[in-house]
């Protein structure tokens, strides 16, 4: 992604979005309740172009302004369809930037307690993707492929690192050593074997991601598990995941495809909530890029 043009991006596209989503809701600016935005973490001029059009706003019509955390957002993501789960969820974030294992105590109130070491589960689909010659973002391009592939023809070694963290660079460097020395030996081995390459590639992604939160799900019994992030959108994922939850008789949360990626609803989704606990943000706020 380029910074610079995603950030123009954003500028031009903020005032026609806004205007629709109150179009379509069928709503003027004066049934809302407050006005939320995305504090960060994320890229900085995006950040800038939200959170100086969310203060005007709010300064404007006199409400309560909200800044949100990215990830606490994918999580309150969650919540949309099923406001009342049982508590504590533990959840999956997986996403392009993130990796983590969230204990969930309420829509607004989660612990990390596992996290990436080195790339996320996203950016390892992503390097993978582009590795095998196929477009950014390459999740979905390997979630399409991998579903006509053998995912046991081939083999990627998952890391061993300590705790419930992860690991995701070894993958990555397996699957290309792999590739390279396939390649040497038939110039075409990609192309033939791409469909094998992606599902197997997949699978040792997906296992690797439920074998440790299966053990966090043993650490921290929870009521219920939830998937959240943009990597969330994979159908491997999303089935496992749910055969985890029904082996362990716990309540599965799955979003609904559109709000597995990053999306506006759950940044308003999460402003509901921190607006009913009392949480609103000063006009000086700045954004972080961090999180
Ligand atoms: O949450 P998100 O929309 O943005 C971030 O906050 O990062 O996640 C985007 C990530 C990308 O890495 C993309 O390749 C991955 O989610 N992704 C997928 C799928 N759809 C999106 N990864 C695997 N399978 C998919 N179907
Ligand atoms: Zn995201």
């Amino acid at each position: 992604m380029v910074p610079e043009l995603a950030s123009r991006a954003h500028q031009s596209n903020i005032l026609p979005v806004v205007d629709l989503a109150l179009k379509t809701a069928g709503i003027g600016l004066k049934s809302v309740d407050a006005i939320a935005f995305t504090l960060g973490p994320g890229l900085m001029g995006s950040l800038h172009v939200g959170i100086n059009f969310a203060k005007g706003l709010a300064i404007g019509t006199n409400k309560p302004l909200i800044g949100v955390n990215h990830l606490q957002a994918h999580v309150a993501a969650l919540f949309i369809e099923q406001p009342d789960p049982v508590l504590p969820m533990l959840c999956l974030l997986v996403s392009g930037g993130h990796t983590q294992i969230l204990l969930v105590k309420s829509a607004v109130d989660m612990e990390i307690v596992g996290t990436t070491l080195d790339d996320a589960a996203g950016e390892a689909f992503d390097k993978a993707a582009k590795l095998l010659g196929l477009p950014y973002p390459g999740g979905p391009h390997i979630d399409k492929l991998a579903a006509e592939g053998n995912p046991l023809k081939y083999q990627f070694p998952k890391a061993k690192v300590p705790d419930l963290n992860y690991s995701f660079s070894g993958i990555k460097t397996s699957l290309l050593y792999f590739v390279k020395a396939e390649t040497e030996k038939d110039p075409d081995f990609v192309k033939k074997e791409l469909p094998h390459i992606c599902a197997a590639f997949q699978k040792s992604v997906v296992d690797y991601l439920l074998q440790k939160f299966a053990q966090a799900i043993d650490v921290y019994k929870p009521g219920s598990i939830g998937l959240a992030g943009g990597v969330s959108a994979n159908r491997e994922l999303r089935n496992s995941f749910r055969e985890l939850g029904n082996k362990h008789q716990l309540q599965v949360l799955i979003p609904s495809f559109e709000y597995c990626t990053d999306n506006a609803a759950m940044i308003a989704t999460a402003g509901h909530y921190l607006l009913k606990e009392g949480h609103t943000t000063p006009v000086d706020v700045i954004p972080f890029v961090r999180g």
